[in-house]
């Protein structure tokens, strides 16, 4: 990853967090955005741009080098709720986050993604948008939006040498799904509902995504690659 840049958006914590930690470790050059800046991304000492994807991201221009190796979008949401109770404003609010905040960084950052030659993009979704589960319609409908989105973009992209994946994760232990696991009896229940034992971590979705934004996966692209504990293909 040496003499790369990567762009990791949404560093601050989770899984971002932990792959802007890994490129690093690597001998990538990570560029870090986020609305605000943790003291664990402070500590890692990389550049850091302050940015809410729901506002202007025309920042971005100025902020990364010309030549874009890779970058991830990691800004999502949780939120769960009976179609009874979900308003249009759910609906719009995560579309604005997961979907139209993708679009955005991706139209800001293209010219810089096709100057490097051959890039990567990585996206997230869920694995919720490809196994129905009660209270999932707001963010089952945004996330399965990203994964079409980031089909299609591999397709039109794909001459600009520039490879469009998405993660799908389940349930994992990083701050948005807190409220999910700040329980004994939370966790317990969750690990059990997963094939594998366990919900995931930070570190295990970072791991795929920096083997996504590196030449390793070159022959991939157009993919929704679950990394769920099982939960998205066994019973
Ligand atoms: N954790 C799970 O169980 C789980 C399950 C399925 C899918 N996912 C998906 O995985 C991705 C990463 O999730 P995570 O668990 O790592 O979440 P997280 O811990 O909440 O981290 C999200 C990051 O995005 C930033 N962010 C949020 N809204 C933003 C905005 N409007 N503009 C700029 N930055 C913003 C946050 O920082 P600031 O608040 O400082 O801006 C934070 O750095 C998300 O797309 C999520 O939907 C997670």
């Amino acid at each position: 990853m040496e003499n790369k840049n990567f762009l990791v958006v949404g560093a601050s914590s989770g899984i971002g967090l932990a792959l802007a930690k890994q490129l690093q470790a690597k001998g990538a050059t990570v560029f870090t955005a986020s609305r605000t800046q943790s003291e664990a991304l402070k500590a890692l000492g990389l550049p850091w741009l302050e940015l809410d994807t729901k506002a202007d991201v025309s920042a971005l221009e100025a902020f990364l080098p010309a030549e874009l190796h890779g970058m991830a979008y990691c800004p999502g949401s949780i939120n769960l709720k009976p179609i009874t109770r979900l308003t249009e404003t759910d609906f719009l609010t995560d579309f604005q986050v997961n979907v139209v905040g993708a679009v955005k960084v991706i139209q800001q950052s293209l010219k810089k993604l096709k100057a490097a030659g051959s890039s990567s993009v990585v996206l997230y979704s869920t694995v919720a948008a490809s196994v129905g589960m009660p209270f999932h319609a707001s963010i089952a409908a945004s996330k399965g939006a990203v994964e079409g989105l980031a089909r299609s973009l591999a397709s039109e992209l794909v001459s600009s040498k520039i490879r469009f994946n998405v993660v799908a994760p389940s349930l994992t232990d990083t701050p948005l799904a807190a409220s999910l696991l700040n329980t004994p009896e939370k966790r317990e229940a969750s690990d059990k509902r997963h094939p594998l034992g366990r919900v995931g971590t930070a570190d295990e979705l970072a791991a795929i995504s920096s083997f996504l934004l590196s030449d390793e996966s070159s022959w991939i692209t157009g993919q929704t690659i679950g990394v769920d504990g099982g939960m998205g293909k066994l019973r």
